[in-house]
């Protein structure tokens, strides 16, 4: 079945789409405007420090923050150290995780250099150590039926569990880090998922790319496909890569027997697409796409929780920096069927040094002015 909802250890979601971890971008005002949107089961924050946690930096803490709605909210944590990854989950629980998720597929320097993200695919006893030091950690500070209650949002429980319940624990991985590997059948992660269920773990996420990939080519589902058939049923798989509407969920669901899918980029561009997704697995029809006054508005809503949560500054920042994701599906056509440009728009708000230009920008946009022309981001956004 392509629209089961979701369950992760105790937990059982509304559906059974997730919206994936894009550093810089899936904050709490953007993870609020999908939220909105409906048809998403579980969002989950950007990759986390767990030292950054620890010593309260406040960049760390930003990229933590979560509120009321925001749920249910996987927290990722990254590292290579089993103890301060252990206190890292204890901090994300007690500062209201629904789920705990390990990386295990940044491909970057940064993390990669100190032993975390995709690195642990070329250490499987440490990446095995991590888990069993949070799954073990998780244990010790297992939640009471309040507890739990202000954290799952329009997930539940199921039924049968005593508690306390532990916070269920996910890792996000790669396929493995070389791409000779993957293509000489060498590929660590079927093997990883089983172990990773041995030691605790309640669903694995798999992005369908080896580290060396990077973001480049397309995602091999054959790939997922293989750890779905390793975990046999034990724990849940979680398809990533490349979906960037709902007939590629389904094709994804369909050609590796994953029980859930992971959307990022597809989001920063239509954040609707859980809803439109998860009706089209559901009756295989896909609701019309909303008009353009109430695209419009979501961007409107995301600048406006931007200021809310931060400042004036930063949410010109932000929305500077991904009006082209969001202007990618503004208007496809216009009522005589051509193609409509959305550059002036984009310049507009890119020059913007006030909110209310943003707000004028899109007003003027929306009053049939600010259309035409095309950049290279009207195909390559972002
Ligand atoms: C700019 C950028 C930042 C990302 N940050 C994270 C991250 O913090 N944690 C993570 O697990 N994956 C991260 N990813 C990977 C995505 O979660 C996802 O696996 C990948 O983009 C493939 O899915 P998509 O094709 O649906 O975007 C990032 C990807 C991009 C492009």
């Amino acid at each position: 079945m392509l629209a089961a909802p979701l369950t992760i250890g105790p937990l059982r979601l509304a559906t059974n789409l997730l919206l994936a971890p894009i550093a810089g971008y899936c904050d709490l005002s953007f993870r609020t405007i999908c939220r909105e949107q409906g048809g998403l089961g579980l969002a989950c924050t950007d990759l986390l420090s767990p030292q950054g946690l620890l010593r309260g930096s406040a960049t760390s803490l930003d990229l933590a923050r979560t509120d009321p709605y925001d749920k249910p909210i996987g927290m990722q944590i990254y590292g290579s150290d089993p103890r301060v990854m252990a206190q890292g989950a204890r901090w994300a629980v007690e500062h209201g995780a629904t789920v705990v998720d390990i990386n295990m597929g940044c491909p970057v320097d940064k993390v990669t250099k100190k032993d975390g993200g995709s690195k642990l695919l070329t250490d499987l006893p440490r990446a095995i150590r991590i888990v069993e030091h949070v799954a073990r950690e998780l244990q010790r500070c297992a939640l009471s039926a309040d507890e739990w209650s202000a954290r799952l949002g329009d997930a539940a429980l199921t039924p049968g569990g005593a508690y306390p319940v532990p916070v269920p624990l996910t890792c996000k991985m790669r396929l493995c880090w070389s791409t000779d590997d993957y293509h000489a059948g060498r590929a660590c992660s079927p093997h990883l998922a089983r172990s990773l269920a041995d030691a605790g773990v309640s669903a694995v996420t798999v992005h369908g790319r080896t580290t060396e990939m990077k973001f480049s080519g397309s995602v091999l589902l054959d790939g997922i496909a293989r750890v779905v058939d390793a975990v046999n049923g034990r724990i849940p798989v979680i398809g990533n890569g490349d979906v960037r509407e709902p007939g590629d969920a389904a094709e994804m669901i369909r050609r590796t027997g994953c029980s859930g899918v992971m959307i990022g980029r597809g989001a920063l561009s239509t954040p609707w697409i859980f809803r439109e997704t998860w009706s089209f697995l559901r009756d295989g029809r896909v609701p019309a796409s909303p008009p353009v006054a109430e695209k419009i508005g979501i961007i409107r809503r995301y600048f406006d929780l931007m200021r809310h949560t931060h400042d004036d500054r930063y949410a010109l920042f932000q929305i500077n920096r991904r009006v082209s994701w969001f202007a990618r599906n503004l208007v496809e056509t216009d009522p005589r069927g051509k193609p409509v440009g959305v550059k002036p728009l984009k310049e507009a708000i890119r020059l913007a040094v006030l909110p209310d230009q943003v707000h004028d920008a899109l007003d003027r946009f929306l009053r049939g002015g600010l259309r035409g022309g095309f950049d290279q981001f009207d195909s390559h956004a972002a």
